[in-house]
């Protein structure tokens, strides 16, 4: 059968697909975005049946699951999650992940790296040879977030992105307040060649809370493409 889905279709068509891995009495993760909204609704329905617990990677995603029904519980109370379904601002090669673009980096994060397992739901266009025409997102304090920022450019050019034009994220008049009462700062990198390298200079950056780099976390991506689901797998797993 031919299909010819739009991306959000593709986007609606990877988090259905993601429903399969769901199995009865999970704790599973709840992601954010357009496409884990998509993974939401389609779960509602199904959630009191498979007597899941959920947790919410934001308060966005948390008053959707309410709305439709959900009881969304803290991290806190559960600690450990069997899964974490969400989705990726760029997937590369080794299913290392851009993410951050809704701004939910932080909480995602922590609870991906809560999860035995993270399974990336996606449309087609987020599969990328190399990570960093996506501006990436770092989540950093306010106090001389200038100073943070400027450090955060230094990290970029030094680990071989071909680019590192800041900026902070809703302007400095306005700026983006996350669910933690941090700022984000995108950095457009262009190419980010070393990932593993950029990562640990940022994590060495007392003003960063966290970045939108997930290296070894999602197992699985579900990828939407026009012609239907995709996986795309890790060798060793
Ligand atoms: C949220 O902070 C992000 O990490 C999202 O998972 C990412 O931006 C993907 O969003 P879409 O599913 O809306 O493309």
């Amino acid at each position: 059968m031919i299909k010819n889905l739009t991306v959000d279709d593709q986007k609606r068509a990877a988090a259905e697909a993601a429903l399969e891995y769901v199995k009865p009495g999970m704790r599973l993760g709840l992601g954010t975005g357009s496409t884990a909204e998509h993974f939401v609704r389609a779960l509602a329905p199904r959630a009191a049946k498979l007597k899941l617990t959920t947790v919410a990677t934001s308060e966005r995603t948390a008053a959707l699951a309410r709305e439709l029904g959900l009881t969304v519980s803290d991290l806190n109370d559960v600690r450990r999650l069997d899964l974490t379904v969400d989705g990726a601002d760029e997937i590369g090669p080794g299913l290392v992940l851009t993410k951050g673009g809704g701004g939910a980096l932080l909480r995602e994060k922590i609870v991906a790296a809560a999860s035995d397992r993270m399974i990336v739901i996606a449309d087609e266009a987020k599969v990328v040879d190399m990570l960093g025409r996506f501006p990436l997102p770092v989540e950093i304090v306010r106090f001389a977030w200038h100073v943070t920022v400027e450090r955060i450019a230094d990290a970029a050019a030094r680990s071989g992105c071909s680019q590192n034009l800041m900026r902070l994220r809703g302007g400095e008049a306005h700026p983006f307040t996350t669910d933690s009462g941090n700022y984000i700062a995108d950095c457009a990198a262009e190419t980010i060649p070393d990932p593993e390298r950029l990562a640990h200079l940022l994590e060495g950056i007392p003003g960063v809370v966290g970045h939108g780099l997930f290296i070894s976390l999602a197992s699985l991506a579900l990828v939407g493409t026009p012609g239907g689901v995709t996986v795309l797998d890790l060798p060793h797993h």
